[in-house]
């Protein structure tokens, strides 16, 4: 309930208090006000290090146009139906990840879904805050002034020797962390919220600024035919994996977060309209940050596949060559900061509302042990970059390996089981009734059959297909 109250304030802005006494004494569960609030909550957890930071270097990795097709084949056959299975359990239910099976699945071991959830989040969370931390550091030396001059190498050899140190990556990771923690714990304020509203936004405006300043750029055409000419012959079985877990990463999908933003959905909302707008919303930003940083990585001779390291070598230097360009460099890194805390708060808050409901700790005993866990898990990841770089399990290093487990295996894994939960398992009168509110909704029959459809068998098909082509490798 705790947890609840709490993510209704985060959304609303309330003072925590004012809510925690209505919860306390009312004992009744919390819902969403409008759809508005809710989508705000989605696109914030949606929108984060996912567009900004994965998807331009994996685009830069797998081929360019090519990836963006199958990226977008993929947000439409596999990531909606999927979103919507995890709304239509989340808002049936009204409890969250475990419990929300328990419940509609009672006596049975659906209840394995929520779990793996929380362990992919774990994942998440322990690499996702050492690029947080990244993200601090640049913002650090963005406010110092020092994108104003340089060329490829200094930013290149900026980014390498940040990265690969020892303890500057873990102060910064901690420090994001802490913030992340922070606000878990204390609730988000009016201030935080109504920032974010302004933030996410203007967000938005400077990602088009940058993408504009950047396809202008002399020499920036190679970039251009990269992002809009499909070159097929470079795609293999890898560039499907990789759209694919791009797609549930950017969408946070697989990790039980849609199903707990959703159990605070009301019932006379159109969950359809919902997720569509979401999905949407995410996959415009994904591609106006590929706009943004692919015509200038051509312009000036960097390498597309650099890998994890693109956006913070790229953009500086964008920057340093852009009248005011110091300026837009500390928004774009406050933008980006904001951007990863609203998404690394709703990871959190899925590991500790789990700990707090399973384990029946307090709040903050939930968020200190969790902390630690993940800035140790963090620390791994940090040094994995550097002094660590030559340990690999299964031939990828520590900040590689949860990468991949959690994108390219369990949110995919937990993908699957939640549409073949609503698919096979949830009756079907119970998922037409979920989707047209009882009715109330008038929506096309063939809209509902499509849906239907897609989340029985494309997206459950198009999963094992992916898994068996990996498994034949
Ligand atoms: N979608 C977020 C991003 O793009 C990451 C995320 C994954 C958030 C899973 C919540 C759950 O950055």
């Amino acid at each position: 309930m705790l947890a609840n109250a709490r993510l209704y304030c985060y959304i609303y802005g309330i003072q925590e208090k004012t809510i925690l006494t209505m919860t306390d004494q009312t004992a009744k569960r919390d819902s969403f006000g409008s759809s508005f609030g809710v989508l705000v909550a989605l696109a914030g957890s949606a929108v984060g290090l996912g567009n900004l930071w994965r998807f331009p270097y994996l685009l830069g990795q797998n081929g360019g146009a090519a990836f963006i097709l199958i990226y977008l084949g993929f947000v439409l056959l596999v990531g909606l139906p999927v979103m919507l299975a995890e709304f239509i359990i989340g808002r049936r239910s009204q409890a969250s990840a475990r419990a929300a099976f328990r419940k509609l699945a009672p006596g049975s071991r659906w209840g394995i879904t929520g779990v793996l959830g929380v362990i992919c989040c774990v994942l998440i969370l322990s690499f996702y805050s050492v690029v947080g931390g990244w993200g601090a550091e640049y913002l650090y030396k963005a406010v110092c002034f020092d994108f104003t001059t340089g060329d490829s190498n200094t930013f290149s050899n900026l980014f390498s020797g940040f990265s690969t140190s020892v303890w500057r990556p873990l102060i910064c990771h901690g420090i994001f962390l802490a913030l992340t923690a922070g606000i878990v714990i204390a609730g988000v304020k009016n201030g935080i919220e109504k920032f974010s509203k302004v933030m996410m936004p203007l967000l938005f405006l400077i990602v088009i600024g940058i993408a504009v300043r950047s396809m202008t750029l002399e020499g920036s055409g190679p970039g251009i035919s990269y992002l809009f000419k499909p070159d097929w012959s470079k795609v293999t079985s890898q560039t499907f994996l990789a759209a694919l877990g791009q797609a549930f990463f950017s969408l946070s999908l697989g990790a039980c977060m849609v199903i707990t933003y959703a159990s605070y959905v009301k019932k006379d909302a159109n969950i359809i309209s919902l997720g569509a707008q979401t999905a949407a919303a995410d996959t415009v930003f994904a591609l106006i940050a590929g706009c943004a940083i692919m015509p200038a990585v051509f312009a000036f001779g960097i390498a597309p596949g650099e890998g994890p390291g693109l956006v913070f070598i790229t953009l500086p230097q964008i920057f340093s060559q852009m009248p005011l360009g110091g300026v837009v460099a500390i928004f774009f890194f406050l933008a980006l900061l904001l951007a990863a805390l609203t998404s690394s708060i709703s990871i959190l808050e899925v590991i500790v509302a789990f700990c707090i409901e399973e384990f029946k700790m307090k709040r903050k005993a939930a968020v200190a042990v969790v902390f630690i866990l993940i800035w140790i898990l963090g620390v791994l990841c940090s040094l994995s970059m550097g002094p660590l770089a030559d340990f690999k399990i299964f031939g990828k290093t520590i900040f590689d390996l949860f990468d991949f487990l959690s994108a390219n295996f369990l949110m995919l894994i937990g993908g699957l089981l939640v549409v073949i939960f609503v698919g096979w398992r949830l009756g079907r009168k119970e998922v037409y009734d979920e989707l047209t509110n009882g009715g109330g909704l008038k929506l096309s029959p063939w809209l509902l059959k499509t849906i239907i459809f897609l989340i029985r068998f494309v997206a459950p098909l198009a999963l094992i297909a992916i898994a068996v082509f990996q498994i034949h490798e």
